[in-house]
Order: structure tokens, then C-alpha cells, then sequence
């Protein structure tokens, strides 16, 4: 979490700085700061947004912030409360030196102690002025530059870090270096940009350096950059790589939030993720599976490790896996397995689901997977991210830039990348026939145009209903089977956008506790389709109904049965049981996004969240 952007070329820093913050508060937005190398440093910082730091920098005029050198941070709060004093960047003891960090420093306790025997002093409660101040004292005491105080100070921090630091003397010099969180340095004509991700640069270079963990570089103008080894000060060549990334796809093209445009691309986001996985003679092409097949045909059982979303994803992916498969799949949220000691065979195959591609506890499970001898599946959306590079192989979903905190078609590409693997392994298996296979290729093949349709279908009415539930304090979605993940997720997601208390549950679990919690105040969001366990949801139903519960059912088209037990209904197309969760999520991604809006939050950046989760 957290963002961070630097500048050093021939341009004005400042405002790339403020457009780097504003693309990158996805990542963290509770405080944010910048600094500029003018002659002398510059910095302005604030509790808020990037939009209330730039209306104090504003403000404060008066200094000169003109300067080709500067970095910026929008913060997600690990240490210390959000406030001023503990925004980014964090200055020295003798404000010489600067640094914006991204990550948690373990042992900064222990540091600041000594630390403060010799004399320094703190203004922050956080772990980044003991760092900044740490680099300040090996610099001094042995009398090093910069990159070398750096690397000394982190040989002896335990943590995870994306830093970049200055010094003010040398204006046109930035040191950079990640371990655990991620860094990306822009290399442009004559000048570099640091990032956390790369969309603070895209329209000013499509060359891109990303740090491995472990490794720092010292960026100085208008010189090659120097990557090195942070344990051992070893050369590395840098590789770098040039992106597709448009500027569009991380604009918000005419809609009001990033989560809405979110929910309508993904009709072509699933069709995207599709393409040249699932042939035009109805058939999967998995060249991530092709290439270890062997492995795959062997396997006797899967783990799936993600958090969140990605882990509601996960069980989808259990269902379709074991259904078309006929592999055990276990389902694990990454921070209980990477703790637990689990017991993984070498034969095993662990597949990571993450849509950034940083999430730290899925990346710690993974590197215990990894040392325990199992086959590392990634299905990651960030090109290049930690995971994806970690893994043996993998699928990307292609679900383009997701930017609203509230993850929507990362899922649904997720649990198309999952249906795809289910049939190709299945067919590859034997367990799948052939008549089977290219009956279920050609129907997920029509599958991008009934999501069009769901949306098409559900868009008014959800808004209708969104009116008259907006004020509930509770709600409760139910499910069975595959639908049973998508219930959870109706719930998380309407949870964390509109702070309305929310929770999943396997539809025929109510007996054995929470139906007591049914009065006629109480919302029940069914997920009714047509196939599956129908009549089994529709009892269930009836169960509420007699308690006085109001229940929202998402139902198939032309269904009678749920529609007249319910108070209202949702029609989405007929699909196969398989496939049902990816349109039966979207009128409940619809329902949270206008529920949270009526109530007045903030769906993009909702409170005490960020999109990429890079601290445990
Ligand atoms: C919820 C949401 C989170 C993420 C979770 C994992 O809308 O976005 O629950 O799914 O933090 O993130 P990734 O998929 O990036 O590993």
C-alpha cells in the first residue's frame, strides 16, 4: 500500500509528481506530500487526499516549487495515525536528506533506540523517520555517499520496503529500492521516473525497469542507471522492458467513478481475457498449461491460495475444477496457509489468485509453496507483477487496469481463466468428453454478450431497489454450490463500499444459527438461477419469507417460483450452471456501487481500504 513517484529529468517535477499521486491513489490515499529539489528542498505535505495537498501547496505559494527533482507519496497508514506530521516524506534530522517509503521497517524500534543514544530526535510515530534517520547516521559515521548509507542501513532493516531518497546537495542524484513492495523506474529521453506502478509515466515513456526484490538503483541524470544487489553490492544489467499501456485505459472515459466503468467493461474485459485461449473451433489453447502438462495430468491435488475477491474467486474455482477435473482442490486464505505449516506434497500444484500481482500474504504463501517443493500457477492481471514473476507459470486475466478499490471485473476475469483451466484439464484428462468439452467452449464463448445483457437488464431496476434498501443496517446474501462464493461476494462487496453490514452464507446454513437474526428489517439477497439447486434455494427462500425477511432474488429470465416469493427480482440470461456466478455477481456489483452512492461514500477510495495490499 501506499504510492510513491519521483521525477529527475529536464521537466517540471511538481506536476508529474501531482498526476503520478492522483493515478496512484488507488494504492493508499489518508495523507499525501511531495518534495522538490529547488536549490534547497521543498516539501509540503497533508493529511487527505492528493486533491488537499495540492490545494496546500497552493497555499503555501510563496516557496518556489519550480525544480526538475522531486518525489511524492499518497499514504496508506501502517504506523502512526494519519495526520500531517506522519505524511511522507520524511526528512532527516538534519534535513539534508528525504525519503518517501511504501512498506512496514519490523524492526524500526529497535533502530530509533539506538538511534536516539546518539542523539536524533523524532517528530513522527512512524517506522519511515527512523529509516530516513538511520541512512543520515551510516552516512556520516563512515563517511559514504548516499547509495552506500542506503544499502548499509537496509542490510540491518527487517521489513518491506519501495523507497526512493535524496539528498539536497546533490539535486539530480535519486537512490530507489524494493524488497517486498513494488518499484518500477520510467526510463525516458533524458530523464527517469520512479513509481509504484507504471501509470504515473505511460505518456512520456513505455520503457520500464522493474526493481526484483532485493535490488536498488542509483538514478543520476543524463548517466545509464546502476541496479545493484542491496546484500552485496553486486552489478546487475538492467532489463528493460517496453509496455502496452494505454493512457485510456486508466482514465475514467466518461463515467462518473472507476468502479462503474469497471462493471460495464466487462464484456470486454471477459472477451479480452478469452482471446486466443478459447479458439474459434470451440476448443481452450492454455499455453502456461500445455507446457507443463505433466505436471498437471499428475497432479493429485490443488491449493488455491488469495485473499479477497481473488479467494471468492478461488472457490468458484474449487467447484469448477473438481466438477470438470475431477483434482481436489483445496481453497486457503494466504495469511492462515503462509502461518500454518501446511502440508504440501512436491506433486502438488499451488495456484495464486491476485489481481495485483503484490498482495504480500499471498506472495509469502507462495514462497512457502514454492520452498516446499509445489508447482507455482499464477493467475495474476499485472503484467510483471511480483507474483507473476515468482510463479513456474500462469495465466494473465487481461482484465486491463482495475483502478476502484472494489475489485468487479478483476473477479469476473478470474473465474474466466478459472472456467478455462476446468475444461482444458478436464478434457485433457479424459474426465470431460469431447461432445462435453465443445458444448461448454461454445457456450462460454456467448458468455461476453450475456454479461453485456445482464447489465443491459438488471442496470434500472438494481437502482430502483438500491432506493429503497440504502438505509438498512445489515443484510445477508445467500447461496448454494457455485453460488455460494458469488454470496459472499455480493456481501463483501456491499460491505466495503457502503459500510452496510454485510454477510455471505451457504443458503442452508441459516437454520443452524444466523435465520435467527430474520425480522422485516432484514434484506436476504438470494442467488436463485434457474440451474444448480433451484428448488433447494427456493425452501430456503420460503424459510425467510415466513420469518418476514424481504428478499432481492436474482433469478433467470422468465422465472415464476423465486419471483413470486420474493419482493423483488433481478432477471439474468440462461447459462449454464458453470458459468452462472460471472452474470449472477454483476446485479449485485450494480446494487453495492448505487446503494454506496445514494448513501454519499466515496466507491473508489471507500474508507480504511487501498487496492493493492502490500503489507501483512
Ligand atoms: C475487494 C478487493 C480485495 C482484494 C484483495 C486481494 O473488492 O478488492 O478483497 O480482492 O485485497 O487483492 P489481489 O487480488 O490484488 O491479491
Amino acid at each position: 500500500m501506499c504510492g510513491i513517484v519521483g521525477y529527475i529529468g529536464n521537466k517540471n517535477a511538481y506536476p508529474i509528481i501531482i498526476n503520478g499521486l492522483k493515478r496512484l491513489e488507488y494504492r493508499g490515499y489518508d495523507s499525501a506530500g511531495f518534495i522538490v529539489n529547488a536549490g534547497k528542498f521543498v516539501h509540503t505535505k497533508t493529511k487527505g487526499k492528493v486533491s488537499d495537498l495540492e490545494e496546500k501547496a497552493s497555499e503555501e505559494a510563496s516557496q518556489s516549487i519550480e525544480s526538475c527533482y522531486g518525489m511524492g507519496h499518497t499514504r496508506w497508514a501502517t504506523h502512526g495515525v494519519p495526520n500531517n506530521v506522519n505524511s511522507h516524506p520524511h526528512l532527516s534530522n538534519s534535513g539534508k536528506i528525504a525519503i518517501v517509503h511504501n512498506g512496514i521497517i519490523e524492526n524500526y524500534l529497535s533502530i530509533k533506540r539506538r538511534l536516539q543514544q546518539e542523539g536524533f530526535t523524532f517528530h513522527s510515530d512512524t517506522d519511515t523517520e527512523v529509516l530516513v534517520n538511520f541512512i543520515e547516521f551510516l552516512k556520516d559515521k563512515e563517511q559514504v555517499p548516499l547509495e552506500t548509507a542506503v544499502r548499509y542501513a537496509l542490510n540491518e532493516v527487517i521489513g518491506a520496503y519501495a523507497i526512493a531518497v535524496m539528498e539536497e546537495a546533490n539535486p539530480t542524484k535519486m537512490v530507489v529500492a524494493r524488497l517486498g513492495s513494488p518499484l518500477v523506474v520510467g526510463i525516458g529521453e533524458g530523464e527517469f521516473f520512479i513509481a509504484s506502478d507504471a501509470s504515473p509515466f505511460i505518456e512520456y515513456t513505455q520503457n520500464a525497469l522493474y526493481l526484483e526484490d532485493g535490488e536498488m538503483a542509483v538514478i543520476k541524470l543524463n548517466q545509464p542507471i546502476d541496479v545493484r544487489k542491496i546484500h552485496n553490492n553486486e552489478e546487475v544489467t538492467p532489463s528493460v522492458q517496453e509496455l502496452k499501456l494505454s493512457l485510456d485505459a486508466i482514465e475514467k472515459g466518461g463515467y462518473e467513478h472507476f468502479m462503474i466503468k469497471e462493471i460495464f467493461e466487462q464484456p470486454q474485459s471477459i472477451q479480452d481475457t478469452m482471446r486466443g485461449r478459447l479458439l474459434e473451433d470451440f476448443s481452450t489453447k492454455l499455453s502456461g498449461i500445455e507446457n507443463n502438462l505433466k505436471q498437471f495430468l499428475s497432479a493429485e491435488r490443488i491449493i488455491i491460495v488469495a485473499c479477497g475477491t481473488s479467494w471468492h474467486a478461488g472457490q468458484v474455482g474449487e467447484y469448477l475444477l473438481e466438477e470438470l477435473a475431477r483434482i481436489p482442490v483445496e481453497v486457503e486464505y494466504a495469511s492462515e496457509f503462509r502461518y500454518r505449516n501446511p502440508v504440501i506434497h512436491p506433486g502438488d500444484i499451488v495456484i495464486a489468485i491476485s489481481q495485483s500481482g503484490e498482495t504480500a500474504d499471498t506472495l509469502a504463501a507462495l514462497k512457502l509453496a514454492k520452498e516446499k517443493g509445489a508447482f507455482i500457477y499464477g493467475i495474476c492481471n499485472v503484467v510483471g507483477s511480483s507474483i507473476a514473476r515468482l510463479t513456474d507459470s500462469g495465466t494473465y486475466t487481461h482484465a486491463g487496469p482495475e483502478i476502484g478499490v472494489a475489485s468487479t471485473k478483476a473477479f469476473t476475469t478470474q473465474l474466466t481463466v478459472l472456467t478455462l483451466l476446468a475444461l482444458h484439464l478436464g478434457y485433457r484428462k479424459g474426465t470431460l468428453d469431447h461432445h462435453s468439452y465443445k458444448k461448454l467452449c461454445q457456450q462460454l464463448s456467448h458468455i461476453p454478450e450475456l454479461v453485456a445483457q445482464t447489465l443491459e437488464m438488471t442496470k434500472d431496476k438494481v437502482i430502483e431497489i438500491a432506493q429503497e434498501y440504502k438505509d438498512v443496517n445489515n443484510c445477508i446474501y445467500l447461496g448454494r454450490g457455485l453460488n455460494f462464493p458469488v454470496a459472499l461476494e455480493g456481501a463483501l462487496k456491499l460491505k466495503e463500499i457502503s459500510y452496510i453490514h454485510a454477510e455471505g452464507y451457504p443458503a442452508a446454513e441459516m437454520k443452524h444459527g444466523p435465520i435467527a437474526l430474520i425480522d422485516e428489517n432484514m434484506p436476504v439477497v438470494f442467488l436463485a438461477p434457474s440451474k444448480g439447486h433451484y428448488e433447494k434455494v427456493v425452501s430456503n427462500a420460503q424459510e425467510i419469507k415466513a420469518r418476514k425477511g424481504k428478499i432481492i432474488a436474482i433469478v433467470t429470465q422468465g422465472d415464476k417460483q423465486m419471483t413470486d416469493i420474493a419482493d423483488h427480482s433481478l432477471e439474468i440470461p440462461e447459462v449454464d450452471e458453470l458459468f452462472s456466478p460471472i452474470l449472477s455477481v454483476i446485479p449485485l456489483q450494480l446494487l453495492s456501487y448505487h446503494i454506496a452512492i445514494m448513501r454519499g461514500c466515496n466507491v473508489d477510495q471507500p474508507r480504511n481500504l487501498a487496492k493493492s495490499v502490500t503489507v501483512e
